[in-house]
């Protein structure tokens, strides 16, 4: 028997969206299926909340998000959904207090609150008006798409932090062999010529986007030309070897400043074992695998550029680089119109690592750029902003603008452990440039006079 609906629907599909919801906490479970028990309160990235904070995030931000501000509900457990309910990059201030939370509730006492979540956000997309008139979070449905994509963003949160836990404390599922490949291909320099770009999207061409994917902008670029593929572990190496850590020229002085507090010589991902150099894989160490694209941070991105005279791809140079095409019509996505599916990039968790470059000729970009989406994400050399025109969202209003503060670069494309649901042309990632634990790479760009 159907359920009777005392609401409309509005042509929400809520069949979908529940799907969509089990869908992701499927794949959530799976993944805190992949650490031992003592990991659950482990804390591997300094910065951030343990790993029990996120086993309660996600649940906690939907009840908040969809129950409280959309339907006007009241919350599930007022200690647990304040307890639950923020954590994200956080300032230092935030750190601090992130590291006060001395005790935090027991695995048995989250796992109630979680199901309890479950079963309310579940009954909420089965019958309540989730995509009604009442409010602007509700209209469109834009708070079940925020909870649903905001859990997406927390699965590649996940792996990035599982990246840094002790071998030992992780399960490795079978057929979780990195694949490593022999030396990168040839590079070559790909000649982008002067045209149009659109950045983000108009509101009705897509169900739903983050608040700083509006207003479209469309931007006309120079011409340039970009590497045809990442730079690479063999690339970096070159740099490392030559002092470019040490060559302060090559870097921003505030970019100096960071890295020496930092200590830091080499990318966080590569470790020096008995006198080489290994990539610390998600579930064991590898020997640097020369065609790996280097996942690094912003500063060292920029730096490895200087030292070869070049500089790192603008916004615009990306999307141009990514969804352009010589008959000036622009792509859904590099590689055409088709839907996002293995074929195309490595992303949507079916690798733990990253693969060789130029992987994927069938992700080809127009101008036969590769790996432009999946892979690692791609630092831009722009400061993350609103496009003009820009409002905060309903049903998250400082997602975005609590971090317009000059001190994070817009990344693009996707990683590994980005879910497919949030691989669209207009989403924008950004990072500070010395966050050294997401999983980016970059290109250079030159400009073609
Ligand atoms: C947009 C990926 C930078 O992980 O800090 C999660 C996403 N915001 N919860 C982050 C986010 C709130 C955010 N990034
Ligand atoms: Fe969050």
């Amino acid at each position: 028997m159907p359920t009777p609906r005392a609401v409309p629907d509005n042509g929400f599909d809520r069949e979908a969206a529940m799907r969509a919801y089990r869908a992701n906490r499927t794949r959530t479970a799976a993944l805190f299926a992949l650490v031992e028990p003592p990991a659950y309160y482990a804390q591997p990235i300094p910065l951030r909340h343990p790993l029990v904070f996120y086993d309660g995030h996600i649940p906690a931000f939907a009840v908040n998000c969809l129950l409280r501000k959309g339907l006007g509900a009241a919350g599930l457990d007022p200690e647990l959904d304040m307890l639950f309910a923020r954590g994200i990059d956080p300032h230092d201030g935030r750190a601090a207090a992130a590291s006060a939370i001395d005790r935090w509730p027991a695995r048995d006492a989250v796992r109630q609150y979680v199901d309890r979540a479950d079963r309310a956000i579940l009954d909420a997309l089965e019958t309540a008006d989730v995509a009604g008139d009442a409010n602007a979070v509700l209209r469109r449905a834009q708070g079940v798409h925020t909870l649903l994509e905001h859990e997406m963003m927390h699965q590649e949160t996940l792996l990035y932090m599982y990246h840094r836990l002790d071998f030992e404390l992780k399960r490795p599922p079978a057929g979780t062999e990195p694949v490593t490949g022999g030396p990168p291909p040839a590079h070559a320099v790909v000649h982008v010529p002067a045209g149009r770009a659109t950045l983000g999207s108009t509101r009705d061409a897509i169900p739903f986007g983050w608040d700083n994917e509006f207003p479209a902008l469309e931007v006309e670029v120079a011409a340039f030309g970009i590497d045809r593929y990442n730079v690479t572990n063999q690339d970096y190496l070159a740099f490392v070897e030559a002092g470019g850590y040490a060559e302060r020229s090559l870097w921003t002085p505030a970019a100096w400043r960071r890295r020496e507090a930092a200590g830091r010589a080499h990318p966080l991902f590569w470790e020096r074992r008995d006198g080489a150099w290994t990539w610390r894989g998600m579930f064991e160490p590898i020997p640097l695998p020369a065609a790996w694209p280097v996942y690094v941070t912003h500063d060292e991105a920029a730096a490895y550029a200087a030292w070869r005279g070049l500089r790192l791809p603008s916004e615009p140079e990306f999307h141009r680089a990514a969804y352009g095409a010589p008959d000036g019509v622009e792509r859904p996505h590099p590689w055409g119109a088709a839907e996002p599916d293995g074929t195309r990039g490595n992303f949507d968790f079916r690798h733990w690592d990253p693969l060789p470059v130029g992987s994927y000729p069938a992700g080809a970009s127009a101008w036969g750029v590769h790996d432009l989406v999946g892979n690692g994400w791609e630092w831009t050399a722009t400061v993350f902003e609103g496009f003009p025109g820009f409002e905060p969202m309903a049903s998250y209003p400082e997602y975005s603008a609590d971090f317009f503060d000059g001190d994070h670069y817009v990344v693009k494309g996707a990683s590994s452990a980005t879910g497919r649901g949030l691989i669209r042309r207009s989403f924008r990632n950004w990072f500070r440039p010395h966050y050294p634990y997401v999983y980016a790479a970059f290109r250079c760009v030159r400009d073609i006079l």
